[in-house]
């Protein structure tokens, strides 16, 4: 049988990435761009990280690289990009009027039993979506750089989402491997950037009043928090952490209450703390695109280490 068809609108960063998740899946991509030398630069990326993971086999899905790079083909002509497409990940820069304009112009081509879907990271659907003839086909599906190594997608309906949209993008992240959360409304920010807006902040509140220093700042999460974060949630650590929940908010809420009221107000990120955190961290890894880059492929590296290492320990 011919495998379905995704459409990825836009080869950057994270549309090169979910292409390479869903030609693991065995899906067939056409990859859609505006400009061709930004296609042409997309396809050789994808080969060259397919062949390496390949060859340190960590390579996702069932096929060979070459047999992955043969599902995915790129096309400068939107109409005949999306022709036969089941799916289509809108994957072009985080600009609500581009995006608009983008989904107006699927509006008027597409049929009525494909999804329309976006990666946006914080435009919500009511902006994106409303007034599109076909706003029950459309949906958020936020990923998290890089989406090939850090499953989660976060799938956000508009008010007007057909519930059947948001089960079929649900159970094709499921079957590409990727590791979908439902969210019942949208919210700024959705929840995955709420929860490190959190982090971030107190993190820049305590910087920024000198209790820590910007390494150790860091220190707390790589070796403390993230440890257990990257196999239980902040919830489950409660429930473990006493005899459940209800046990656990009986011993420690007066504890929590006393110190959230401590947090400041949202900070500025800006004036001094930004210099003192940005030269700690220059000190660390120099801002120049070789040292950058090194240091994003390490982060990659032990990305994928975890990744195996998560699905030796995998329990339900
Ligand atoms: P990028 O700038 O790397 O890539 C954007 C691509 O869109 C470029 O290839 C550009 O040529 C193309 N493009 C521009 N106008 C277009 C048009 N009219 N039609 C088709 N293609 C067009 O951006 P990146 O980082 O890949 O981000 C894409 C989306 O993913 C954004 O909405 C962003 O918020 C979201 N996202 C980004 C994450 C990140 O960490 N970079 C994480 C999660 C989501």
């Amino acid at each position: 049988m011919e495998p379905s068809q995704v459409t990825i609108i836009g080869s950057g960063l994270i549309g090169r990435s979910w292409a390479m998740v869903f030609a693991a899946g065995g899906f067939r991509v056409k990859l859609y761009d505006i400009a061709q030398e930004q296609l042409t630069t997309a396809l050789e990326n994808i080969r060259k990280q397919m062949q390496e993971m390949e060859k340190s086999g960590v390579l996702k899905g069932a096929l060979s690289a070459e047999q992955q790079l043969a599902l995915i083909s790129v096309c400068t002509d939107l109409k005949a990009a999306v022709e036969g497409a089941t799916f289509i990940q809108e994957c072009t820069p985080e600009n609500l009027e581009l995006k608009k304009k983008i989904f107006g112009q699927l509006d008027v081509i597409v049929g009525d039993s494909v999804i329309l879907s976006s990666s946006t990271s914080c435009l919500l659907p009511s902006k994106l979506f409303t007034g599109l003839k076909h706003v029950k086909q459309c949906i958020v599906s936020h990923p998290v750089n890089p989406p090939y190594f850090v499953p989660l997608v976060e799938i956000v309906p508009h008010p007007e989402t057909d519930p059947s949209t948001t089960e079929r993008t649900y159970a094709l992240m499921k079957k590409i491997g990727q590791s979908p959360v439902k969210l019942n409304r949208e919210i700024e920010g959705f929840v995955l950037n709420r929860l490190q807006y959190a982090v971030i902040s107190e993190a820049w509140r305590l910087v920024g009043e000198g209790v820590i220093s910007p390494t150790d700042l860091d220190l707390v999460m790589s070796d403390g928090l993230g440890m257990r974060y990257a196999f239980i949630g902040p919830l489950e650590t409660m429930h473990l952490n006493a005899e459940g929940v209800s046990s656990y908010c009986e011993r420690y809420a007066e504890g929590m209450k006393l110190v959230l009221n401590t947090f400041g107000p949202v900070p500025e990120f800006s004036g001094e703390t930004v210099q003192k955190v940005n030269q700690a961290l220059s000190e660390k890894i120099p801002v120049a695109p070789k040292a950058l880059d090194a240091r994003r492929k390490w982060r990659d590296e032990c990305l994928t280490g975890l990744a195996k290492l998560k699905t030796q320990m995998k329990s339900d």
